[in-house]
């Protein structure tokens, strides 16, 4: 394993990294949840940056600089929305964290920190998300000299993902 891969517990704002992943809908335009977040904290600069780059299909990435936030770049993902699980939400869910990590090195940058992608306002189921999240990151590692951190804003992600890095 060349890379590595840890668990924070907590608001990912408070991540020092290179750069923060956000769980955002197609349109770009901020939200709930993790996107809300980040775009009430990066301000109407990060919507102005955003309208040309959507929509973004569910799966891919968009990239926006930072705006006044401590990561240099924020990548814009759209996780699927759970719909039961045999609509190709595993797929999806894992060209997520896929998509992002190949951006990350393209751009020559170690560190980045993914929010559950999917996990709130969009259902997925905790453990599910966990373990894809964890053996994508995981299989990337192996071969990348990667910084992942796996943030959990809440209780039940943090013991979702604890259970899914603790499989072998
Ligand atoms: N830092 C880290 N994680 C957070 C934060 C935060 N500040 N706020 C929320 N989360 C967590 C949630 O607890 C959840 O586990 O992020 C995970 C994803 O939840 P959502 O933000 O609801 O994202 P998602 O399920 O992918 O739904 C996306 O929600 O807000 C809208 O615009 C967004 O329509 C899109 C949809």
């Amino acid at each position: 394993m060349k890379g590595r891969i840890h668990l924070y517990q907590g608001n990912i704002l408070d991540v020092d990294c290179e750069v923060i992943v956000n769980a955002a809908n197609s349109s770009l335009m901020g939200g709930g949840g993790v996107d809300g977040a980040i775009h009430r904290a990066a301000g109407r600069d990060l919507k102005d940056a955003c309208k040309p780059l959507a929509p973004c299909p569910t799966g891919e990435v968009r990239v926006t600089e930072g705006f006044g936030l401590s990561p240099r770049l924020i990548f814009h993902t759209v996780g699927p929305v759970w719909r039961g699980g045999d609509q190709g939400e595993a797929e999806l869910l894992k060209a997520c964290y896929r998509h992002c990590l190949e951006e990350l090195v393209r751009r020559d940058l170690t560190s980045i920190a993914f929010p559950a992608i999917s996990t709130g306002v969009y259902g997925y189921p905790a453990n599910e998300a966990a373990g894809i999240a964890v053996n994508t990151c995981r299989e990337f590692a192996r071969d990348h000299e990667v910084k992942v951190i796996l943030t959990a804003f809440e209780d039940r992600m943090a013991t979702a993902f604890e259970g899914a890095l603790d499989q072998p």
